[in-house]
């Protein structure tokens, strides 16, 4: 009798976005565990940790390359995807995980910050999606993950430029799967809640953060990076083959209320 579908990411070719900290890191990190050669792309500033995060894919025993990227910039995302086929041959998935946040008021935000955050939420993610699917198209097969968020379906004080933000991805996965799936190219968003990280440090510092939403997590814990690496390497596996235009919420429940 056969195993069953294949959970495993073996001989595959991937770009993870952000991938020198927090939950990019742990993606990095988690999808050579399951087999996969990694391409680790973020801002130059980032270059030290990228480097641990490279080191810690060797240490899983599979290939990293080390990028500098700006999912701002066209012709950054450009280089990098070219630069991934031409050491690896081919380019199997995305995760468009790169990300920012500013937590305001709404009436207090400016019109530089609302640029901001749609430059590296939204316009990056559609780019850095829109490039590799290029390549993806020439071979006839590839999967996009967008890092989304809980906030993607339900709102919150201070973050709602995020929020817009990030139900924009979770929808552009159902935009990108209906145009590439005639390629073969599935295209799913990830919806993670509250995760301990250099981007949330502040408010995980907070004793009334904590008070306010813990008792709103049915499973009364937070996420971890590793929480969110389980649905995405389900999303990049075989196993999920057939699943396009999804967002896999990772929320412990948040968002069942
Ligand atoms: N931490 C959470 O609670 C949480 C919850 C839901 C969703 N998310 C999402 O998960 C993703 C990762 O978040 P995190 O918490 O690990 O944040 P993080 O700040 O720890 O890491 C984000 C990474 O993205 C990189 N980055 C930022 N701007 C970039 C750009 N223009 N080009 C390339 N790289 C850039 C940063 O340098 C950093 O390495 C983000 O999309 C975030 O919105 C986080």
């Amino acid at each position: 009798m056969s195993e069953g579908p294949s959970y495993r990411l073996d001989g595959q070719v991937g770009i993870v976005t952000g991938a020198a900290n927090g939950i990019g890191k742990e993606l990095a990190i988690g999808l050579a565990q399951a087999g996969a050669d990694i391409v680790i792309g973020d801002l130059p500033a980032q270059r030290e940790q990228a480097e641990d995060t490279a080191r810690q894919v060797r240490c899983a025993g599979r290939q990293a390359l080390v990028l500098d990227l700006d999912v701002t910039d066209l012709a950054s995302i450009e280089a990098v995807v070219s630069k991934a086929v031409a050491e690896f041959g081919k380019l199997d998935f995305i995760v468009n995980n790169a990300g920012i946040n500013i937590r305001k008021p709404v009436l207090d935000y400016t019109e530089e910050e609302w640029e901001k955050l749609i430059a590296v939420n939204l316009k990056g993610v559609f780019f850095c999606s829109q490039i590799a699917a290029r390549q993806m198209v020439k071979q006839r097969r590839g999967k996009i993950v967008n890092i989304a968020s809980q906030l993607a379906v339900v709102g919150m004080k201070d973050r709602s430029i995020y929020a817009i933000t990030k139900a924009g991805v979770a929808h552009m996965a159902k935009v990108f799967a209906l145009e590439l799936g005639p390629y073969g190219i599935t295209v799913n968003a990830v919806g993670p809640t509250f995760v301990s990280t250099p981007l949330t440090t502040s408010m995980f510092q907070d004793p009334r953060f904590i008070e306010e939403n813990l008792p709103k997590i049915p499973l009364g814990r937070f996420g971890t990076p590793r929480d969110v690496l389980g649905a995405v390497r389900f999303l990049l596996s075989p196993a999920a083959d057939l699943i396009t235009g999804h967002l896999l919420l990772v929320d412990g429940g948040y968002t069942v209320m």
